[in-house]
């Protein structure tokens, strides 16, 4: 052999043997957390670690519009978030598509920080037209069945990680105790016992990383669901007035005016309850507990939240909630930073935070370790999540998207969750071979899901992929059986009486204080649609979708039968296999239902006591078909 051949292969063999260049502690999945976010924290410059906290708006930052991504490495920025309205998106592709042109930018930078994308799936992925879109809260509450919201979440995490968005701003923990706030329906429930053990099994389901996925790299949260809105947010006064835009908002983002025993008997136990369960971010509220901004309370975010409930995760703002506690935006945002606030929902104007925070920090006004604090849960939550071996989507979820197996479990949910309010006369279950069925009123997918999908304020529209009400009975009734619709319930054409007349009513989709309404009486189209009805048919069934109950007390006599439906999301043919008594009612009331708007609020904390009139149309925990339950005694309290 020649020497040169000896020398190349001595050093052949020579950097075989040498130990291997170690790659940075953070980049290791086999090293535990702690240890990752130290390594990592140490590498960062404070420009690093304001980005970690910045969160921004879609719309302000997107590389599909004006902006250029290089912002993202530009300013490092830790998240990007969408808000309610999906600006014309609607298909995965293009959520996996959005997410993944951020992700690309962020990874790029020095460190390769991976950044968290995160969207409202309220009730299934709304954003995507395809998804499965469950039950509002507020049917999950009457399903009283944690094991399925349980499954709920997890489905909600599958769909979600599907298009690489592995960030939920869900689930709304509220407890609302006056049915007139627009977010009624993103509360399991007025009862803190109820929202507290359903929210937890939604955290869990949604958390839990299933069996023989990611374990091997050291990813132990699936998703990353986030109990909001800290803390309150159920319990404001009516008129504790808040001016958003054009609009004046009686109750949302209000007041809530209780001494701390009442404030943590009422609100505190979900937390709890979500910090035992692993959630790692958790979102303040836009009210105030007693006149002081949430946003700048540190005592309960920092001392309670962090300290008391041992919370490890990062606490995020709620949409621009930073710019609320001060007219002097330096103050604003010195006061929420060092009152505990993590990761800042800016959303639009992030070079102006960022400005602030650079000038607060030189300033000595937010100390370093309170920077490190909250740049060390972020960085925890991003570990845990796997987003530095796996920052994009799992297109091997995609087919699960909308799945038949994914509706059917939505299907189950709006089964369980329908609550029978009265029965007379048999109306119900319906034989699926009577002659002839008129169906009036609402047929909409949209409407039967409500706000938070598609759009912030939801969809009137029915272009939600499902089955609407009207479907699922035309699917169920015999060969023999004819399904007549009208919208206005206008039968002209048909003479006679029909055997059955299902009449459907309800509210138009709101989200948040668009949604405060001091009347809940029915709209006068739906009195329309029954009075039209009625006289056209033998028994007549009023099925209700609503994000709260109605005060239907004046029309309860004219309807043989009424079944509360909530909002049941895309799968309306739960309810008619319902009503046609293929499953049984099994749904109980998940909030006190009024007789008059003069009662309200009206509440298990407030009506023990009332009797006859002053009582509820229907108590707390009411449904027929439901072990123990007895049809109301009708008092007449004209
Ligand atoms: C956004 C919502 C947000 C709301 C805040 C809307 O434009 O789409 O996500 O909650 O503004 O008021
Ligand atoms: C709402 C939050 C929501 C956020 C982002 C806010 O207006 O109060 O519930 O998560 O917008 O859409």
């Amino acid at each position: 052999m020649k020497r040169t051949t000896y020398l190349l292969l001595l050093v052949v063999l020579l950097v075989s043997c040498a130990p291997k260049s170690r790659s940075a502690p953070y980049k290791d999945p086999s090293q535990p957390v702690d240890v990752r976010v130290e390594d990592l924290l140490s590498r960062m410059t404070m420009e690093e670690k304001i980005g970690q906290m910045t969160q921004v708006e879609n719309n302000s930052i997107s590389p599909y519009y004006l902006f250029s991504p290089s912002e993202i490495a530009k300013y490092f920025i830790g998240s990007v978030l969408s808000g309610g309205n999906s600006s014309g998106f609607y298909l995965l592709a293009d959520w996996t598509g959005l997410a993944k042109s951020y992700e690309v930018e962020a990874v790029k930078t020095r460190l390769g920080i991976p950044l968290i994308f995160g969207v409202d799936s309220v009730h299934g992925f709304g954003h995507v037209n395809g998804a499965t879109i469950f039950p509002q809260n507020i049917g999950l509450g009457a399903t009283r069945d944690p094991e399925l919201v349980r499954q709920i979440g997890q489905v909600t995490a599958e769909e979600m990680r599907a298009a690489g968005i592995p960030w939920n701003f869900a689930p709304c923990v509220a407890v609302p105790q006056d049915i007139r706030w627009g977010r009624t329906y993103e509360g399991f429930s007025e009862d803190t016992a109820l929202v507290t053990e359903l929210s937890s099994a939604y955290i869990q389901g949604f958390q839990t990383v299933p069996k023989g996925y990611g374990s091997s790299d050291g990813q132990t949260l699936y998703a990353l669901a986030t109990p909001k809105h800290y803390i309150g947010d159920g319990g404001t006064a009516w008129g504790s007035i808040h001016q958003y835009m054009y609009h004046q908002y009686m109750l949302d983002t209000g007041d809530t005016q209780v001494d701390e025993a009442t404030l943590r008997r009422l609100f505190l136990p979900p937390y709890q309850a979500a910090v035992n369960s692993g959630a790692m971010s958790v979102m303040v509220s836009f009210s105030s507990w007693n006149g002081v901004k949430m946003h700048a309370q540190r005592y309960l975010l920092t001392d309670v939240l962090k300290g008391e409930l041992g919370f490890q995760g990062f606490v995020v703002s709620d949409w621009g909630g930073i710019n609320q506690v001060d007219p002097d935006y330096y103050k604003a945002v010195v006061t929420a930073i060092n009152a505990g606030i993590d990761m800042n929902m800016v959303p639009y104007y992030y070079q102006m935070f960022i400005d602030t925070m650079k000038q607060a920090v030189m300033n000595g006004d937010i100390t370093q370790e309170r920077i490190d604090d909250a740049v060390r849960r972020i960085l925890r939550a991003k570990f845990m999540l796997g987003l530095f071996e796996n920052p994009y989507g799992d297109s091997r979820l995609a087919m699960t998207v909308g799945s038949d197996e994914h509706r059917a479990l939505a299907r189950q949910a709006v089964r369980k969750s329908l609550v029978l309010l009265k029965n007379d006369n048999n109306a119900l279950p319906i034989d699926k071979n009577v002659s002839t069925i008129l169906v009036a009123g609402i047929n909409s997918t949209g409407v039967q899901a409500g706000g938070w999908t598609l759009d912030w304020q939801g969809e009137q529209r029915n272009t939600l992929v499902g089955t609407t009400i009207l479907e699922g009975i035309q699917e169920l009734v015999g060969p023999n059986t004819q399904v007549l619709y009208n919208n206005l319930g206008q039968f002209a054409s048909f003479s006679g009486k029909a055997p059955v007349g299902i009449a459907i009513v309800g509210e138009v989709p709101y989200a948040e204080g668009m949604g405060d309404r001091a009347d809940l009486t029915l709209y006068k189209v739906d009195l329309t649609v029954i009075n039209a009805l009625r006289p056209k048919v033998d028994k007549l069934i009023v099925v209700i979708l609503s994000g709260r109950p109605l005060v239907i007390t004046d029309q309860y006599q004219t309807a043989d039968a009424w079944v509360a439906t909530w909002l049941p999301g895309s799968e309306g043919a739960g309810v008619a296999d319902v009503l046609f008594g293929d499953y049984p009612f099994v749904g109980k009331l998940p909030y006190t239902w009024p007789r008059s708007n003069d009662q309200l609020p009206l509440n298990i904390n407030n009506s023990a006591n009332l009797t006859g009139c002053a009582a509820p149309l229907f108590p707390f925990g009411y449904g027929l078909g439901s072990a123990g339950s007895q049809p109301i005694e009708w008092l007449n309290c004209q």
